[in-house]
């Protein structure tokens, strides 16, 4: 979607006015509807009326904020769910049944890692894993039973990239669901859907909300997916809060000017990493020196706020580093205005094996910084004087 076009569904996608005519969407705090007798009540519970009956199903705050998120993302529908891991989960519980194989990128958020290899598994699921840097082998992957083909880009915590055109086409000839984390990229900087992707994926507790309030996630895409997706999660209760709907739809208003600001930051922090003499490598889509700076340039606007390093000396200075830091916060979230650094591999990515960690590029030193809003200078400024 044009910046131009962007901005503008933002701020004015809204649901109807009530009869006091406010500016702003109200906040529907509300479990629950009234029906006007029995026979409306009848022919909306059997879905004949588009109508919210209860809000684990719907309510005005989340469709507002689906509906952002749908233009954003050119989607035909979704449903929001409590968080992100939620929406993950939900999204593959609806669509596989026992027996199901995934096919994944082994560079995928902790969590979902441990989704795929301790709980899926617990319902005959099963997944096998590509290398960022192994795409050629994918096809070989593919078994008679795979339904869906995952990916997240760029990816959490190494920022590396992956081509969603090459993994679109290939999705689209083995007629795979193609499902994709659009997390670190949100819907601004890029929009899988026009590189063959039927469902996108967002924590909204990131760059969405952007200000480190509230927790939320969202699937969006192909109605006839949604529509599973909506009926399992009608059923088992993932559904967004309608408060934290509020708060997403109104930060949606701003996420445009927001993210153009974050990845200015995290550019101008890249490139003085990479010029520091205590680091050894400095990962940021739109530098360079990224190992998939082209396909990065062809399939986001901007590089995005996360950038990670490795510091000299491993583990021991990586965590002095850490003690040092002044400004920026040390915090496991990511995508806040307040800038985060992390250390991966003793957090988020804790759970995994030192093998698997290595495989998916989390060395003993890498540190994942969330670049924020503060004054650029301010940030280098503290990392500058930690990093000496
Ligand atoms: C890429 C990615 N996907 C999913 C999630 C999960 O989101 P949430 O914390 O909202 O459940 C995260 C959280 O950090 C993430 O980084």
């Amino acid at each position: 979607m044009s910046s131009k076009k962007f901005a503008t569904e933002a701020i004015r996608t809204q649901i109807e006015r009530s009869q006091f005519l406010e500016h702003s969407s109200p906040l529907y705090l509300t479990s629950s509807f009234v029906f006007e007798d029995a026979e409306d009540m009848r022919a909306s519970f059997a879905e004949e009326k588009e109508r919210n009956i209860y809000s684990r199903f719907s309510n005005p705050n989340t469709s507002e904020f689906v509906e952002k998120i749908c233009k954003m993302e050119v989607a035909e529908s979704g449903y929001a769910f409590a968080t992100g891991m939620s929406a993950v989960f939900s999204t593959f519980a609806a669509l596989l049944n026992s027996g199901d194989h995934i096919v994944s990128s082994r560079s995928v958020f902790g969590s979902t890692h441990s989704l795929f290899t301790k709980f899926l598994p617990k319902w005959n699921i099963s997944t096998s894993y590509f290398k960022i840097n192994e795409v050629d082998g994918i096809e070989g992957l593919i078994q008679p039973n795979t339904k869906i083909l995952y990916a997240e880009s760029p990816t959490n915590p190494a920022v590396d990239v992956l081509d969603l055109d090459l993994l679109g086409k290939i999705a689209k000839k083995h007629n795979l669901i193609f499902v994709v984390d659009n997390c670190f990229a949100t819907p601004y900087l890029q929009n899988p859907i026009e590189f063959g992707a039927d469902l996108v994926i967002h924590s909204a507790t990131k760059l969405i909300d952007g200000q480190g309030r509230v927790l939320g996630g969202v699937t969006v895409g192909k109605a006839e997916l949604i529509k599973e997706i909506y009926l399992f999660s009608r059923n088992t209760g993932p559904a967004l809060s309608p408060f934290n709907a509020w708060i997403l739809s109104k930060s949606l208003e701003t996420l445009a000017v927001r993210v153009d600001r974050h990845c200015e930051n995290a550019l101008k922090v890249a490139e003085f990493l990479e010029k520091h003499d205590k680091i050894s490598v400095v990962k940021y889509p739109f530098l360079k020196s990224h190992p998939q700076y082209k396909i990065a340039k062809k399939q986001m606007k901007l590089g995005g706020n996360i950038v990670a390093f490795e510091i000299k000396g491993g583990v021991k200075n990586g965590r002095e580093f850490l003690n040092r830091i002044k400004l920026c916060s040390l915090s496991a979230n990511l995508g806040d205005t307040r800038t985060i650094v992390t250390h991966p591999s003793s957090t988020t990515h804790s759970k995994l094996s030192v093998e698997e960690r290595f495989e998916v590029g989390i060395t003993d030193g890498l540190v994942r910084i969330s670049v924020g809003l503060e004054n650029v200078e301010d940030i280098i400024t503290d990392l500058d004087q930690a990093l000496n």
